[in-house]
């Protein structure tokens, strides 16, 4: 078997619809092509750039008409299936045969390096080692709640403004400045506080370049002459080389002050625990390594959970009685029903309730199958998927408490924006509630 990479639609093989992208990168057996049969070709690269502005629905349209298809242009060949036995054999039965492949390495190692998003083998297997005990349950619950708590608490405190004068909010914006706000402080324990007001000069362009790297990264898929670009600096390479540099400039700067702070005598306190400090104890002699580790993280990690809110947002004003039986779930789970106030109930907000939030869980799953955050994804179980649920529904649970959502224009439409992650196009404008006074 050739080796052959995939993206794949959705985070598992759980969700119930998937659509995978095989590239072929050798045609061995092309010879023997007019005795085998082949899935119809039903797609090109000219459809795609016509439906490129709903591109993930133009999927989805002609997979519902063929399970298994084909895109043939001159310099690409893939093969889309939404064929659940397909999928079984490519993302369970024969994982190990369908990597990332040297394609999206190629593509993607300037900004994301060797880490996870595009290593394969064995490379892939000891990253993964490495990182699941710091994506454990315990280690989620014990040390990044608290950060996921506080973050709620300034997002729902503006809200509650909001609610007193009555002003509609860009409800996607807020909530995905407070969730880069977790992540920040959950890799590089760094208070951002994006979601208050402007952050440093330094992390604003930062996050800046991050976001340019993605978007330029991306651009190389459709660019057939991105090498070139790249060779002679012109353009998005030009771009790209920029935000990097700067990507690079802050990463190395964190890295070598976390040096300095642990070749000082302080107690683990002093120190602090992040993603930064804890992977430090593996690479501490590779730098590069340990940017590239991190790097990926923030990829993975930094507009995920804001994009899916947004989403489970939305679904929630469309449908108010989900809303209403949401918000009597966590006053149940939290057995907070009397007056409390947001701090006072984000402060007792245990586990244990957490826990007992079956319908919350099951919320932000149907709204992860049908808005997945990272549309077009690869093969791989998220890593991050334990952060993700506990940092979502604490989120969740301290907004639906304390207030009602509703559109703040019913008849605007609402559509995604085409990019690596499923964002709402110019945002989700809503007015917010005070539960109490809504009745
Ligand atoms: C709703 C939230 C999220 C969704 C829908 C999501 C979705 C996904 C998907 C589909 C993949 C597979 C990509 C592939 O095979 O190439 C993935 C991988 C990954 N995710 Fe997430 N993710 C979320 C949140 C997070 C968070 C919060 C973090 C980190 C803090 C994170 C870190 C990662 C990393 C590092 C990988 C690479 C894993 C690997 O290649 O083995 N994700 N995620």
């Amino acid at each position: 078997m050739n080796p052959i990479s995939i993206v794949a639609t959705f985070p598992s093989i759980c969700l119930s619809f998937l659509i995978l992208i095989v590239y072929f990168i050798n045609k061995l057996g092309e010879k023997k092509k007019g005795k085998k049969r082949y899935h119809p070709i039903a797609d090109s690269t000219t459809k795609q750039l016509i439906n490129f502005h709903r591109i993930h629905d133009h999927m989805a349209d002609l997979a519902a008409i063929y399970k298994t298809y084909r895109l043939e242009s001159p310099f690409r060949r893939e093969i889309y299936t939404s064929d659940p036995a397909n999928i079984e054999y490519i993302l369970k039965t024969n994982f190990d045969n369908y990597g990332k492949g040297d394609y999206h390495h190629d593509i993607l190692k300037d900004f994301y390096g060797d880490g996870m998003f595009t290593v394969d083998g064995e490379k892939w297997k000891e990253q993964r080692k490495v990182s699941s005990p710091e994506f454990s349950k315990r280690v989620i619950r014990e040390v990044n709640s608290l950060i996921f708590t506080n973050n709620a608490l300034k997002l729902a405190n503006i809200l509650d403004q909001s609610a007193n004068s009555k002003d509609t909010v860009d409800i996607q914006d807020l909530l995905l400045k407070s969730s880069l706000d977790s992540v920040f402080q959950v890799a590089f324990g760094i208070e951002l506080d994006s979601v208050c007001g402007p952050c440093q000069e330094g992390a604003n362009k930062f996050i800046k370049a991050l976001d340019d790297a993605s978007e330029m990264s991306l651009l190389r898929y459709i660019d057939l002459f991105w090498k070139i670009k790249k060779a002679i600096n012109i353009g998005s390479e030009a771009k790209l080389k920029k935000s990097l540099e700067i990507i690079d400039e802050y990463m190395y700067k964190l890295i070598s002050s976390k040096a300095e702070q642990l070749s000082q005598d302080l107690d683990s306190s002093q120190k602090g625990e992040n993603i930064l400090s804890r992977f430090w104890h593996y690479s501490s002699t590779n730098p590069k390594y340990l940017r590239d580790i991190l790097i990926n993280f923030m990829g993975g990690g930094k507009d995920t959970t804001g994009t899916t809110l947004s989403w489970f947002i939305l679904m929630l004003c469309r449908y108010p009685v989900v809303q209403e039986k949401l918000a009597e779930e966590i006053k149940e789970a939290t057995n907070m029903k009397g007056s409390t106030t947001i701090s006072d109930f984000a402060a007792n907000l245990k586990e244990e309730a957490i826990d007992k939030m079956p319908y919350l869980h099951a919320v932000l799953s149907e709204t992860i199958r049908l808005y997945p955050a990272i549309p077009v994804a690869g093969p791989r179980i998220c890593i991050g998927k334990e952060f993700a649920y506990r940092s979502m529904k604490i989120t969740a649970a301290v907004l639906m408490r304390f207030f009602v959502f509703k559109l703040s224009d019913e008849s605007e439409p609402v559509n995604y924006k085409t990019m690596l992650q499923l964002h709402i196009d110019r945002g989700l404008h809503v007015r917010a509630f005070h539960r109490i006074n809504h009745y």
